[in-house]
């Protein structure tokens, strides 16, 4: 092929790339399926490959650096960017509408979610996206370009011809199902959580390497145009303007005519806010028309023409009476904050987080301060600041502990890392997480062996490791408080009866890193036996097709380490079952199945024991992976999403067919 020719052929592909992208992103409704999309992307890169000089900054292959950045350029905003001032209750909103009315007339208003997030603007010039940064100090922010290109519903080449030259502002988020995701792989690997989705995005956006970004959940709602060498009349029409030019604007805006209204629909976006997948913390009340905007200009800090509504905050004031230290699973050392108890947006608080140390001598919490707790993204509360002015001199720091507060062993802290850990793989409070997921539903799902008949068991030193459990006696369990013939009875018969679960929940169990349900059952399937998985080479795990390099690393190193052949070797003499009947030869070996909706005639569980019995595994996601979607009454989103994706979808009836 000359370079004629290659030029073409990539301006076409970049072009169908570009919309299919957009279908995908920002209408969430993709016409093709993953497989084609990844082959033109493919086909693109061995283009550029071949034609290196025909790369362009605005190539959809161009989404991820390959390198990390030295730091980050301060760059100079083409317009400042203001901040909004904020409003708590209606009364305030009408005195805003009053101060309009003095400098303008007839005003239109349009209302739109406050999404809580980091505010950027993005540059194009000629339609390609140029520069985007941060906030800062708004009058000049952080050059992170090559982070916001990682956004998939950020374009780098504008749609249509009527932006050009233009400055946008938009809001980039992490979705709340995203950071809670994020957070809980994080905590397996013993990583570190982030306190919100407003953390999480500015913690991302911080990261000089584009492609640790690339795999944070994060998304961007585009609310403001302001630059443009167009002219146009108004918010309204600008929004319309962006839409049409391919952002990512959220649905949710609405023109109003008078404040009134205005208020109306901030109630109504007061009471959406609990549905929505992101944090709506407000509503922003703008003036529409550009004339007005202009005429009402700004103060030294905020525009005159508009203001946010700030939603009630799920954060109240209370007292720390003491910080403890948590253990994790794998080791991590957390401060916990230990509150006089308080109603915080309609839930009593008594505990919050203090997330780990730097943070906690980072913000100066001391025992006995006056502190605020806020609860957000559904998640565990968290102490958002203490105030310095209420102290009274009898507040104590916390000391950064130099030993585990469980089992007195010198903790440490790996280079880099903020988490403090105990090292002690035998401590009892890491002991306990491990026998609280060993036990758990989806792994050996143990009756009756929740967390505090745990927490008896270790304190009468009767467990030490898991396979401990295998030879209890009921006199021993007749110890622990609260036990008496039957009960003592029913948990010994619970463990008896774990032997025999499947060999996928015996590897969740575990706790291996980084291997989740889906991957158990992945290496079940595929190794058959215990044995056979811990003699598996790093290798020969990263073939197997659905499992990430992380997942065999971590595999590798759990079958090395000698404490845990010696668990797996004592858990073989107990008898409980470490291999299953070759499967290879099963009718649905390896074959993946997602369901969706209610079935009739079995429950979940019983539906995906048929799967597994016959080879099948059985997924919670869908993805293009994914064999059979089994849809039974009101299936959810999956649905749309296996049919967007051509995935063989079946209903209750073929199902039996299929497993019965
Ligand atoms: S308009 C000059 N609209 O809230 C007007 N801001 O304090 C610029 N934000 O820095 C802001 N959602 O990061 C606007 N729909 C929305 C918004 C929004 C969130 C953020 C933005 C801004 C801060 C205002």
């Amino acid at each position: 092929m000359n370079k004629t020719e290659a030029r073409k052929k990539i301006e076409k592909l970049r072009k169908d790339i570009n919309f299919h992208n957009h279908k995908y992103y920002v209408e969430n409704n993709p016409v093709i399926s993953d497989y084609e999309f990844d082959q033109m992307l493919k086909k693109l890169e061995s283009l550029e490959l071949e034609f290196p000089d025909l790369i362009t900054p605005d190539s959809p292959t161009q989404r991820v650096g390959e390198k990390p950045l030295d730091g980050f350029n301060t760059v100079e905003h083409k317009i400042p960017m203001l901040s909004l001032a904020n409003t708590y209750t209606y009364d305030e909103l009408k005195d805003f509408d009053e101060r309009v009315k003095k400098y303008v007339l007839d005003v239109e208003y349009v209302v739109e979610p406050k999404i809580d997030g980091a505010g950027v603007a993005l540059l194009y010039e000629n339609g390609v996206l140029v520069r985007g940064a941060t906030r800062g100090d708004g009058v000049s922010g952080d050059d992170i370009t090559q982070n916001l290109k990682t956004i998939h519903s950020i374009p780098l080449r504008l749609q249509g011809n009527e932006l050009k030259n233009i400055e946008v502002r938009g809001e980039v988020y992490m979705s709340v199902e995203g950071f809670k995701k994020y957070n809980k792989e994080q905590e397996k690997i013993g990583g570190i959580v982030f306190a919100n989705p407003r953390n999480a995005t500015a913690g991302s956006l911080r990261q000089l390497d584009s492609r640790i970004v690339a795999k944070r959940p994060l998304d961007i709602f585009i609310y403001f145009l302001s630059f443009s060498d167009k002219d146009l009349e108004s918010h309204e029409k600008a929004l319309i303007a962006l839409k049409n030019a391919g952002f990512r604007i959220n649905p949710l805006w609405k023109k109003v005519p008078e404040i009134k209204s205005a208020i109306k629909y901030c109630k109504k976006l007061e009471e959406i806010r609990k549905k929505v997948d992101y944090e709506m913390d407000g509503a922003v009340i703008k003036v529409n028309s550009f004339a007005q905007q202009k005429k009402l200009g700004e103060t030294s800090k905020n525009p005159r023409w508009a203001i946010s509504y700030k939603f009630s905050a799920k954060q109240s004031t209370t007292r720390l009476k003491d910080i403890t230290v948590q253990v994790g699973r794998m080791g991590t050392l957390t401060p916990v904050a230990i509150l006089k108890p308080v109603e915080v947006g309609g839930v009593i608080v008594s505990r919050a987080t203090l997330h780990n140390f730097d943070e906690l001598k980072r913000k100066d919490i001391r025992i006995g301060d006056w502190i605020l707790v806020e609860r957000s993204g559904d998640v565990i509360p968290q102490v958002v600041k203490s105030f310095y002015e209420k102290r009274t001199g009898i507040e104590k720091g916390k000391k950064v502990p130099k030993r585990c507060p469980v089992c007195g062993t010198q903790v440490n802290r790996s280079e880099g890392e903020v988490a403090i850990r105990c090292p002690n793989k035998m401590c009892p409070a890491r002991l306990k997480w491990r026998l609280r997921y060993y036990a758990s539903r989806d792994a050996m799902d143990i009756d009756h062996l929740g967390e505090s008949t745990i927490d008896k068991l270790l304190d009468e030193d009767l467990v030490k490791n898991i396979a401990d459990l295998y030879s209890l006696k009921l006199e021993d369990i007749l110890k622990l408080e609260g036990f008496k013939e039957k009960s003592a009875q029913n948990l010994i018969k619970s463990i008896e009866k774990s032997k025999k679960q499947d060999l996928s929940r015996l590897i969740y169990g575990l706790g291996i890193r980084h291997v989740g349900k889906y991957t158990a059952q992945l290496l079940a399937s595929k190794y058959s036996s215990i044995d056979k998985l811990s003699k598996a080479s790093e290798e020969e795990l990263k073939e197997i097709d659905g499992l990430g390099d992380k997942s065999a690393e971590a595999i590798v190193t759990f079958f090395s380490t000698e404490e845990n052949i010696k668990l797996i070797d004592r858990l073989k003499d107990t008898g409980i079952k470490t291999k299953e009947k070759r499967k290879q030869e099963l009718p649905l070996q390896g074959k993946k199945f997602v369901f969706t909706g209610s079935l009739t005639s079995f429950s979940r569980p019983e539906a995906a024991d048929f799967v597994k019995n016959k080879g099948g595994i059985v997924g919670s996601t869908i993805s293009k992976d994914i064999d059979y979607v089994v849809v039974g009454g009101n299936p959810g989103s999956k649905y749309e999403k296996a049919k967007k994706l051509n995935i063989k979808i079946i209903n209750e009836d073929e199902f039996k067919k299929i497993v019965i």
